[in-house]
């Protein structure tokens, strides 16, 4: 069958693992593939590739897309979904495997409705969908807040600093928890959450009493702006404060690992699928074993963050 393949909404560390797998485990099942540009907007304008073997060395290990990605605001109109679909079914794909995060999963239910046979791989670097415990690039985000943690420590120690450091996530904290966790904040602050300044202000004093020589503070973009937060601390009790907005870098660079690996099998998983014909899909890992969940699901259930890390988050900057 022929199998069309699209990159969607922010670009994640790993995009490019899952083409390749989608390409090569479909050249294993007899299959064609044709890539789409700019995500849904490619659909609409019908811009692809045929995406060979060759097309995809070396692309194992490089960030961004190179099939580009889009937010694609006209692909919410009907009109613009059902000429998508059409021309489908003009060129004869028989499969789609979108790529990306909710607002992708929310196009492929679309799709998957005008009878579209679609299967979507998580991508984001938010780690915010519900039927997947790893989205592919929220591993390479970690490392890459967790490396700035550390030159940041480095300075800050130097000259008895606080710092805020905001990173993303959109509305999730999952970047600033397990990050700030595994970069050994002092203090993280999660949407969802009043910014308890106050209560920061005091842990502040008593760590710099208790011998800290810095003293870091992981924000998550969805509780507030790090400016506004270091205002507050700098008020507080004259602390030297400064601010760190670390924003696009978090989302580029060479894949880790994690993510290599989890886009591997999930882009070969998807193609599987989809020549069983199953369609309106997310595939996932849930505790080690691939899974599947419904689109619906995967953009419409809220994905619980691990409170048991924000506790030991707090023993441990102690
Ligand atoms: O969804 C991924 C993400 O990087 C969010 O964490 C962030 O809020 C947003 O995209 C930024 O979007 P843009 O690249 O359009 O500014």
């Amino acid at each position: 069958m022929k199998i069309g393949v699209l990159t969607s909404g922010g670009d994640s560390p790993g995009m490019n693992a899952v083409i390749r797998a989608v390409v090569r485990q479909g050249i294993a099942g007899g299959h064609e593939t044709i890539g789409f540009f700019d995500g849904f907007e490619g659909l609409i304008e019908n811009q692809y590739i045929p995406l060979l073997s060759a097309d995809v060395g070396g692309i194992i290990d490089r960030g961004g897309t190179i099939l580009r990605t889009r937010r694609c605001k006209r692909f919410y109109e009907e009109a613009n979904q059902a000429r998508a679909a059409k021309q489908l079914a003009d060129e004869r794909v028989e499969g789609l495997v979108i790529i990306g995060g909710d607002g992708t999963f929310r196009g492929g239910e679309a799709l998957h409705r005008l009878g579209v046979r679609v299967v979507g791989v998580p991508a984001s670097i938010d780690n915010d969908l519900y039927g997947t415990d790893y989205s592919i690039g929220f591993d390479t985000a970690l490392n890459t807040v967790i490396e700035n943690l550390t030159k940041i420590r480095d300075t800050a120690s130097a000259l008895e600093r606080v710092f805020i450091v905001e990173v993303m996530g959109r509305k999730s904290g999952a970047i600033a928890l397990h990050a700030g966790v595994a970069g050994g904040a002092d203090y993280i602050i999660l949407p969802d959450r009043p910014i308890e300044i106050a209560e920061i202000c005091e842990s502040v004093g008593e760590g710099f009493e208790r011998g800290k020589s810095h003293y870091l503070v992981v924000l998550a973009e969805g509780a507030g702006a790090a400016v506004d937060v270091g205002k507050e601390i700098r008020g507080c009790g004259g602390y030297d404060v400064k601010i760190m907005v670390l924003g696009h870098i978090q989302r580029g660079g060479s894949p880790s690992a994690q993510d290599r690996l989890t886009a591997s099998i999930l882009g070969a998983r998807a193609v599987e699928i989809i020549a069983m014909g199953e369609s309106g899909l997310m595939v996932g890992i849930v505790a080690n074993q691939v899974k599947t969940v419904p689109f619906s699901d995967a953009f419409g259930r809220k994905r619980e963050l691990n409170m048991n890390l924000y506790e030991l988050a707090k023993v441990l900057a102690i």
